[in-house]
């Protein structure tokens, strides 16, 4: 883990359930940490558990705010809408989302986020126990 000594790493959901343990983990690591959550279903509380991570409020549909974020060495993309029930009940917004997360800002994801903000992934998931 001294690998990640220094790192910038950013966490998308990181105010939700496995971002918030993960973060937790990633500040005790690296004092760059940032967590880009727009809090549809993550906790402030969770967020402020973790005082050692900069937060930022924001959606990832928003490209232009996204690709304003920092350069990151490492990202973990963890937002998503995960109610089931939910997606049941609503099948055209998660399908729209999807939708046109896949068409159009995903096509622009690999010039504008992961190119500028990704430099490289020097780790794989199963080196960062949480
Ligand atoms: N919890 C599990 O057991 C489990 C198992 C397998 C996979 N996963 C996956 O792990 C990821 C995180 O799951 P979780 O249980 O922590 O869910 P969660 O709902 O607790 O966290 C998701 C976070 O994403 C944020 N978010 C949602 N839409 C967003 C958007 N458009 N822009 C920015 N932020 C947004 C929410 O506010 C929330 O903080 C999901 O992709 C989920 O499918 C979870």
């Amino acid at each position: 883990m001294a690998q990640l000594k220094e790192s910038k790493i950013l966490v998308t959901g990181g105010a939700g359930f496995i971002g918030y343990h993960l973060c937790k983990k990633l500040t005790s690591l690296t004092p760059y940490v940032t967590i880009y959550d727009n809090l549809s279903s993550g906790k402030l509380e969770n967020v402020k558990d973790v005082p050692k991570a900069k937060f930022v409020k924001g959606d990832i549909l928003n490209l232009k705010q996204l690709c304003n974020q920092e350069k990151a060495d490492l990202i973990f993309h963890l937002a998503a809408q995960v109610v089931v029930p939910y997606s049941m009940e609503n099948p055209t917004e998660d399908f729209e989302t999807a939708q046109r997360y896949n068409r159009e800002e995903r096509k622009q994801v690999p010039k504008s986020f992961y190119s500028i903000h990704l430099r490289h992934i020097p780790y794989s998931l199963p080196q960062i126990r949480i």
